[in-house]
């Protein structure tokens, strides 16, 4: 249980380094105050620009990995088979999400956790991190809503979980459940949007 609770507690605190604040600080800017207030990728790109949008996405995907990687040398399983899940693991990529979301550091207002999810799956399972990652570049392609293909690659992800053919147990399930629950609930304002067609589209 000790175990589990590091895992848990180091991803949350590693999470919690959010990037997008950092780097709208030495721009000057609370990045919470402008665009969609979102301290995440999406956001730092449409207010701060592409320089920032690039430290951002490499520090919100670091983050997630490094706790996924102490998740991993803390070295607790579950399941049987070929159903086997680092539940350590799970847990510390879950306390990275949540730490990037509502941010112990910076008064627990931070991002949406899609980009530091997306690191956390790749970690977890580069196959379905994949599919949710093609579907996203297809639908913001398509639309040029980042929200919507957030959106959408979480409830993949969550629909993926239970796909036998990729054999996870119910821990994993369990965190697919509440990461898509997490991002759905984080993109609240962008469906709002997104239904009476004032999102923000994005553009270079
Ligand atoms: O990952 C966040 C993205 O889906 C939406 O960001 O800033 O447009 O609300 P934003």
């Amino acid at each position: 249980l000790i175990k589990l609770i590091a895992a848990l507690g180091a991803g949350y605190l590693l999470g919690s380094i959010s990037t997008a604040v950092l780097v709208g600080k030495a721009y000057g800017k609370d990045i919470r105050e402008h665009g969609s207030k979102s301290a995440g990728l999406t956001n730092t790109l449409r207010v701060l620009g592409k320089p920032a949008a690039l430290v951002v996405l490499f520090g919100d995907i670091l983050k997630g990995i490094v706790a996924c990687l102490v998740g991993l040398y803390l070295g607790v399983y579950a399941g049987s088979g070929v159903a086997v899940d680092s539940v350590s693991m799970l847990l510390a990529g879950a306390g990275a999400i949540v730490g990037h979301n509502w941010p112990v550091f910076f008064g627990f207002r931070g991002g949406k956790g899609v980009l530091t999810a997306a690191a956390v799956l790749f970690m977890l399972d580069p196959m379905i991190a994949a599919s949710c990652l093609g579907t996203f570049v297809l639908i913001v392609a398509a639309t040029r809503y980042v929200s919507l293909g957030s959106i959408c690659a979480a409830l993949l992800f969550l629909v993926l979980s239970f796909i036998p053919m990729f054999g996870h147990t119910i821990y994993f399930q369990i965190f697919a459940l509440a990461m898509a629950s997490m991002v759905v609930a984080k993109h609240r304002a962008n469906i709002g949007r997104l239904l009476s067609g004032t999102e923000n589209k994005l553009s270079f």
